[in-house]
């Protein structure tokens, strides 16, 4: 029989099992470059810790790191998931996508039944992460799509994380004016320059 004290042990335990398997999944499914940890701005830490109704826009140059400090993130995020302090209230969804791919899934001439999942699918889960925003254009078509996903997030508030090398308020071009609008309320606190040189510049190709 357990004592007094074996509740907040027992819940400690099944939590830290929950966390562990969590960032193993994710650990899986993240590109071999991006698995090494770095040390991220203190305004992702920030976002971290404050969590909630906010998204982040990791912007700037090609090669600064982008796309590592949100790999990063989203595994920060996902360990403050199954942190202590928060209520539990399920496992953790958490989808990323390079936006070229998530584009491409959004056509219309895949399946209507496929894309209306996906689409659901993205309109509900925890944290989304969409990598490279700025990079293809898309037909009016797609920016409708992006609009119901983006719409549904904005108004649940629901947090995304986008890497882009343009800021919010020039993405119209690529997403239409609704979602480039929408992402620059949802990001408004939280738009983080990285700064430096190419770190890919001197690297093998
Ligand atoms: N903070 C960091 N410390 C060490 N290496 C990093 C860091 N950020 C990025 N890198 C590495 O630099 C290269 C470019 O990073 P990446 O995130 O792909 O750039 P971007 O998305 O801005 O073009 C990658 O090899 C990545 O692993
Ligand atoms: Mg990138």
């Amino acid at each position: 029989m357990h004592s007094d004290s074996d509740g907040p042990d027992l819940r400690k335990e099944w939590l830290q099992q929950r966390t562990h398997g969590a960032l193993s999944r994710f650990h899986d499914t993240t590109p071999l470059i991006y698995r090494k940890r770095i040390d991220v701005p203190k305004e992702v830490i920030d976002w971290v810790a404050g969590w909630g109704s906010s998204s982040l826009f990791l912007t700037g140059h090609i090669g600064v790191g982008k796309t590592h400090t949100a790999w990063e993130t989203c595994r920060l995020w996902l360990k403050a998931f199954y942190g202590p302090e928060r209520p539990w209230n399920g496992a953790a969804t958490i989808y990323t996508y390079r936006s070229t791919a998530l584009f491409d899934a959004l056509r219309p001439d895949g399946p209507d039944e496929v894309r209306r999942t996906l689409i659901k699918t993205l309109q509900d889960a925890d944290l989304v992460f969409v990598d490279d925003l700025a990079a293809p254009k898309v037909t009016e078509w797609t920016q409708e799509r992006l609009f119901e996903i983006f719409d549904e997030r904005y108004i649940n508030q629901r947090p995304v994380i986008i890497t882009s090398d343009v800021l919010p308020a020039d993405l119209g071009p690529v997403t239409g004016p609704r979602v480039a609008s929408r992402l620059g309320e949802m990001c408004r606190d939280s738009v983080v320059l990285l700064e430096g040189e190419d770190r890919r510049r001197g690297e093998a190709a």
